[in-house]
């Protein structure tokens, strides 16, 4: 097995009176798809936007490759090899796909002192990240607005390898999308895992996770109450840590 790239030692993170997170561990190792569950108020989104730099953990701390690191911006994560895809994606619909993908981070030339932007090497580069991933995409030049939500999802993902990410964050990616296109979307996050990024997917749906994912942790109350790997699980007893009826989660609340 792979030396983990990102360690969570302890991660707490408290709003005023209310603890969101509690005393977290886990580990994320490259070449690894881990599936974040729990119900709504889990502290999903709280733990992801702590490994994004978006939130300062209140306590614990976090290392990358063994090395202690504190994020005080997602840029400083970004940096740090870690992407993530907001559900929202964040993609300008009157750009090109290549744009997007290249978007603040432009390669350019300098003639005679006047910048211009390498254009064709872009849109290369891009169609070989899109070929890599099997997006099926055969135009980079096509404008993003005219997209299905799983090619965009698709341009997400190249514009994180672009950014050389070595940790994928992605927050319910195919929430939105029908069948055929979270299929895709699936077969895409398998991709980014073989190629050797670790990979976090935050999802509500079961048959998803179970597909897709190396290794599930559940979170409920802001505490991690499961870790399994998914060839020593199934979703019933997934669901039973997630509501809390497992006897182990049982066990723990009594005490706690
Ligand atoms: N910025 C914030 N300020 C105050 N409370 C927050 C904030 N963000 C999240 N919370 C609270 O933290 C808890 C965990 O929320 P969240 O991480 O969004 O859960 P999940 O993503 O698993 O649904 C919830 O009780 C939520 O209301
Ligand atoms: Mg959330």
């Amino acid at each position: 097995m792979n030396a983990p790239f990102l360690i969570a030692k302890g991660i707490t993170k408290r709003f005023g009176a209310l603890t969101a997170l509690s005393e977290v561990d886990l580990e994320i190792r490259s070449g690894e798809v881990l599936a974040l569950l729990g119900d709504n108020g889990a502290g999903k989104s709280t733990f992801i936007k702590v490994l994004a730099g978006a939130h300062s953990p209140s306590d614990g701390e976090l290392l990358i490759d063994g090395v202690p690191v504190a994020f005080s911006s997602p840029k400083d994560a970004a940096s740090a090899g870690i992407a993530t895809i907001f559900q929202e994606l964040a993609l300008s619909e009157n750009l090109t796909i290549s744009e997007n993908v290249f978007l603040g981070r432009e390669l350019k030339r300098s003639v005679l002192g006047v910048p211009f932007l390498r254009r064709k090497e872009m849109k290369e580069r891009v169609a070989g990240l899109l070929k890599e991933l099997e997006a099926h995409i055969s135009d980079p030049q096509a404008p993003v607005g005219s997209l299905s939500g799983g090619q965009r999802q698709a341009v997400a993902i190249c514009r994180a390898l672009n950014l050389n990410a070595k940790l994928v964050i992605m927050d319910e990616p195919t929430a939105a999308l029908a069948v055929a296109e979270t299929r895709k979307v699936l077969s895409l996050t398998r991709r980014l895992a073989e190629r050797g990024c670790a990979v976090v997917l935050i999802s509500h749906n079961m048959a998803d996770v179970f597909e897709v994912a190396d290794r599930i942790i559940v979170f409920r109350r802001g505490r991690k109450v499961a870790e399994k790997m998914r060839s020593d699980t199934n979703p019933e007893e997934i669901v039973s840590y997630i509501t809390g009826a497992h006897p182990d989660v049982r066990a723990l609340e009594k005490t706690n």
